[in-house]
């Protein structure tokens, strides 16, 4: 549980502002919606892109250690038998004889203890209609192929990491990759969580980007462990996420998953009452999956180290991060609102890292008339070739400044009276509101160095 934050609680005005601006959206929003879902609009869908290379780029395409993967979301039912998910992925939750509704065992809002007469349900307010606490198991079930049985039953995954264990040795043949090496996928997991909420933080469809790290059991693997906590801490930072807000939290005994020796959280601080919360799990998954997949599949997921004649099950160094969860963390720190020196109306910031930003530059002509629209035009159409650009030619030049300032777009490209004449553009910053005069042709140019940065 985490304490109440110094930082402001900026969710309601995030949620409206995501809407509004078309980042997300409620799923089904037209029938009531459903429950704990949201959808990805336009801006959304980029931010959430540019985050999602961001992690492919840092943990695949930057290592020779670690490959790539795309498992399928359904897999064999045996798998989350092995995994320990079908007796062991559970919530203790009560269920309201009188109004339906259930509930974690834990909720603080229950008064009295599930299942004893003074029990009052903190929907209904009803006394002793609370059951006792039951394992709830948290992951969706359908069926596969034509007959709904209990033999067709299948799970949405609830995590990708399974995907990545039983895929092990086929990566490491297909790649003749030697441990230590990593496999990295970003994909959708399910979870039918019974205390959603916080908008995306906690989702009962989500996206996860995790990489599981194979050493030798007889090697260095705490070092190991201690370099993937280091590495995925600085990736944060190097999100732009505020070094104050982001902190490390070790797992004690009571909290291990199933699955882990040792685990450390990193979290970051949301504001308000949510506080300081995971965004990402670092696992010592010691050899419990790959052993138990071994023990249920009754094949061999050994590997054979060539040079010393051994065989063995690696360990686990599991790195494993929520791509929504990250994406709110990202929103809730580049919001802003602030005054503007010599404009009356405020204006509201996203001071999202540029590598991030849904679009990376605004165009503008000053006015609509003397060859402005038409130079603007020309040169938005060139940079979209290089960038995600948008184009707006309407209202007061301060007012098309601000909707980009909302939207975290960190630089506004002005074609005004000058421009038509010596074929020069000014260039605004963002966050420090300064405009310099470049040439035209080296917008393209000047854009990339600071992106790049
Ligand atoms: N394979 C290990 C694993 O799944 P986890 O701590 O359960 O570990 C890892 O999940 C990350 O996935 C979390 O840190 C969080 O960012 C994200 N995540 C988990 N459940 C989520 C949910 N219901 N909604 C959104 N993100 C979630």
């Amino acid at each position: 549980m985490s304490s109440i934050s110094t930082f402001p609680d900026v969710m309601e005005k995030l949620v409206s502002l995501a809407k509004r601006r078309g980042f997300i959206f409620q799923s089904s929003e037209i029938y009531g919606g459903t429950g704990s879902v949201w959808d990805y609009g336009p801006l959304g869908v980029e931010l959430k892109k540019n985050l999602k290379d961001r992690w492919w780029n840092a943990m695949v395409r930057m290592r020779d250690d670690v490959e790539g993967l795309d498992a399928a979301i359904l897999m064999h039912p045996r798998v989350w038998e092995a995994s320990g998910h079908v007796a062991g992925f559970t919530d203790p939750l009560v269920d309201c004889r009188n109004c339906k509704r259930r509930f974690r065992a834990d909720d603080p809002k229950i008064k009295g203890t599930p299942g004893a007469p003074d029990a009052q349900c903190p929907a209904c307010g009803m006394k002793g209609t609370l059951s006792e606490p039951r394992l709830f198991n948290l992951m969706f079930k359908t069926f596969m192929g034509p007959v709904e049985d209990t033999a067709s039953v299948v799970y949405l995954r609830p995590e990708t990491a399974q995907g990545i264990f039983v895929n092990f040795l086929n990566v490491q043949q297909s790649t003749r990759q030697k441990v230590p090496f990593g496999i990295a996928q970003i994909g959708k997991a399910f979870r039918n969580e019974i205390t959603p909420g916080n908008f995306i933080f906690r989702t009962r469809e989500f996206e996860q980007m995790e990489m599981q790290f194979f050493v030798d059991p007889a090697g260095n693997h705490m070092e190991w462990f201690e370099y993937w906590k280091a590495q995925r801490m600085e990736w944060h930072r190097l999100l732009g996420l505020r070094e104050e807000r982001l902190q490390f939290h070790q797992h004690d005994p009571q909290e291990l998953a199933h699955y882990a020796r040792a685990a450390f959280d990193i979290q970051y601080d949301f504001g308000g009452s949510l506080g300081f919360q995971e965004v990402e799990g670092v696992h010592h998954r010691g050899d419990f999956d790959l052993g138990r997949h071994q023990e249920y599949s009754g094949k061999k997921l050994e590997y054979f180290d060539q040079p010393n004649n051994r065989r063995y099950v690696p360990f686990v160094i599991e790195t494993s991060v929520g791509a929504d969860r990250t994406l709110l963390a990202l929103l809730v720190n580049a919001y802003r609102e602030e005054q503007v020196a010599g404009e009356d109306e405020g204006r509201t910031v996203l001071a999202l890292h540029p590598s991030l930003a849904p679009v990376k530059a605004g165009v503008f002509p000053l006015v609509k008339k003397d060859g402005m629209p038409e130079m603007a035009t020309r040169l938005a159409s060139e940079l979209r070739r290089h960038f995600p650009v948008f184009y707006d030619e309407s209202g007061a030049i301060g007012r098309r400044y601000r909707r980009q300032d909302e939207v975290g777009t960190p630089y506004g490209i002005t074609i005004d009276g000058q421009s038509t004449a010596d074929q020069t553009v000014t260039i605004r910053d963002r966050d420090t509101l300064q405009q310099e005069r470049i040439d035209a042709t080296r917008v393209v140019e000047v854009l990339r160095e600071r992106l790049a940065t």
